[in-house]
C-alpha cells in the first residue's frame, strides 16, 4: 500500500487533458493504496482573481472527481486551503530553496510569456507544490508530463532539507512522479498540449452538441480521403483512440493504413465517443449538484482527515529545524 498524492488547480471547469493526464490515474490508484487528492486553491490564486469564481471552480472540480467515480471513502477528497499547514510548511521550504533552482522552471516562465505578471507566488509556485507534497509522505505522485519539473525541484527540495536538517535521519519522504507514457501530453484542439490557457479544450463535461462541434475544430492536415495515413502520427486518432474500444481502434488504425478514411468520419466518430464515454459521469454528476450538502460533508470530513496527516509531518520538520 503507497501514499498516492494529487491536486488539481480549480482555474476553470476540468478538461479531458486533466482526465487522461491526472484523473483517470487518480481513480486507478485509489482502489489498492491511501490516497490523498486536492483541490489547488492557493496555487489557482497565481492566476485567478475572482473570489466568487473561485469558489465556484473549486466546488465544480469536488463535483467533478465525485461524478467520474472517485470514492470518498477510499480517497480523501480534500480543498488545499482547508490544510493551512500547507503554507507553514512552504515557508519552512522556501528557506532552503536556491533562487536559482526557481528560476529555470519553465512553467513559470511560460506564464511570464503569456501576460501574467511576474509575481512572487507565481515564483514560488513550486515551493508550495513541494510543501503540498512532502506535507503528506507521498510515495507516488499521478500527473501528466507537464508537472514532471516540479516533481524533480520537490525531490531537490525535500534531500536539501534531510540533508540540512535530518542529521542522518529522514524528515521528507521522497516521492516519484507516476506519468503514464500513453497521455503524458493530451493534444488540444490546435494539436499543442490541452490547455485552458491555450483556449483548445474540450471540457469533460461540456454539452454533447458542444463537444461534437468542437471536435470538427480538430486541425488536421490536408491527405486526401484516399491516401494511406499514419495513426501513430495523428493527433486526431491519438485522442480517438483514447475513447474507444481496442476493437474499434485497431479496426480504425487499419483502416487509416490502407486509406479511403476521411477526417470527417474519424471526427464523427469520435465526437459519438466522447459524449457516451463521460455519459455515467454526466449522470452522476446531476446527482452531486442536486445535494451540494453533500459535497460539504465529504469536504468537511476530507479536511479533517487530511489535516491530521499533515500536522505529523508539519511537526516533524519544525522540530528538525528548531521552530518549536
Ligand atoms: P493542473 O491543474 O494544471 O492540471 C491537473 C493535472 O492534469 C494534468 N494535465 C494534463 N495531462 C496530460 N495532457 C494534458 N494536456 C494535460 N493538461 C493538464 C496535469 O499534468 C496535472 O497532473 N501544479 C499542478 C497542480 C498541483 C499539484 C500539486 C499536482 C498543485 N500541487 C501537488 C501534483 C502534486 C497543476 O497546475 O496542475
Amino acid at each position: 500500500m503507497k501514499r498516492i498524492l494529487s491536486g488539481i488547480q480549480p482555474s476553470g471547469a476540468l478538461h479531458i487533458g486533466n482526465y487522461f493526464g491526472a484523473l483517470k490515474q487518480f481513480l486507478a490508484l485509489e482502489r489498492d493504496n491511501e490516497a490523498f487528492y486536492f483541490v489547488a486553491d492557493y496555487h489557482a490564486l497565481t492566476s485567478l482573481r475572482d473570489p466568487q469564481a473561485l469558489r465556484g471552480y473549486t466546488f465544480d472540480v469536488i463535483v467533478t472527481m465525485l461524478a467520474l467515480g472517485l470514492d470518498p471513502e477510499k480517497a480523501t477528497l480534500f480543498v488545499q486551503s482547508d490544510v493551512p499547514e500547507t503554507t507553514e510548511l512552504a515557508w519552512l521550504l522556501t528557506t532552503v530553496t536556491p533562487m536559482g533552482w526557481l528560476e529555470k522552471c519553465v512553467s513559470y516562465k511560460d506564464k511570464v510569456q503569456q501576460g501574467l505578471p511576474a509575481e512572487h507566488g507565481l515564483f514560488a509556485y513550486p515551493v508550495l507544490q513541494a510543501a503540498d507534497i512532502l506535507l503528506y509522505d507521498a510515495d507516488l505522485v499521478p500527473v501528466g508530463q507537464d508537472q514532471k519539473q516540479h516533481l524533480e525541484i520537490t525531490r531537490d527540495i525535500a534531500e536539501r532539507f534531510n540533508h540540512v536538517y535530518g542529521k542522518g535521519s529522514e524528515v521528507f519522504r521522497l516521492p516519484n512522479p507516476y506519468i503514464l507514457e500513453t497521455s503524458a501530453v493530451i493534444p488540444g484542439l490546435d494539436g499543442r498540449k490541452m490547455s485552458k490557457s491555450y483556449g483548445n479544450t474540450i471540457e469533460i463535461f461540456e454539452e454533447p452538441a458542444a463537444i461534437r462541434k468542437k471536435v470538427k475544430k480538430i486541425v488536421t492536415d490536408s491527405t486526401p480521403v484516399e491516401a494511406p495515413k499514419n495513426p501513430d502520427t495523428d493527433p486526431l486518432f491519438g485522442l480517438y483512440a483514447l475513447f474507444a474500444s481496442p476493437a474499434d481502434r485497431a479496426e480504425m488504425a487499419e483502416r487509416y493504413r490502407q486509406g479511403g478514411v476521411g477526417y470527417g468520419e474519424v471526427k464523427s466518430r469520435l465526437g459519438d465517443a466522447m459524449v457516451a464515454f463521460f455519459e455515467p459521469a454526466r449522470e452522476r454528476r446531476k446527482e452531486w449538484l442536486a445535494h451540494p450538502e453533500r459535497v460539504a460533508e465529504v469536504r468537511a470530513a476530507a479536511a479533517d482527515r487530511a489535516r491530521r496527516a499533515a500536522r505529523t509531518v508539519l511537526d516533524r520538520a519544525r522540530e528538525a529545524c528548531g521552530v518549536c
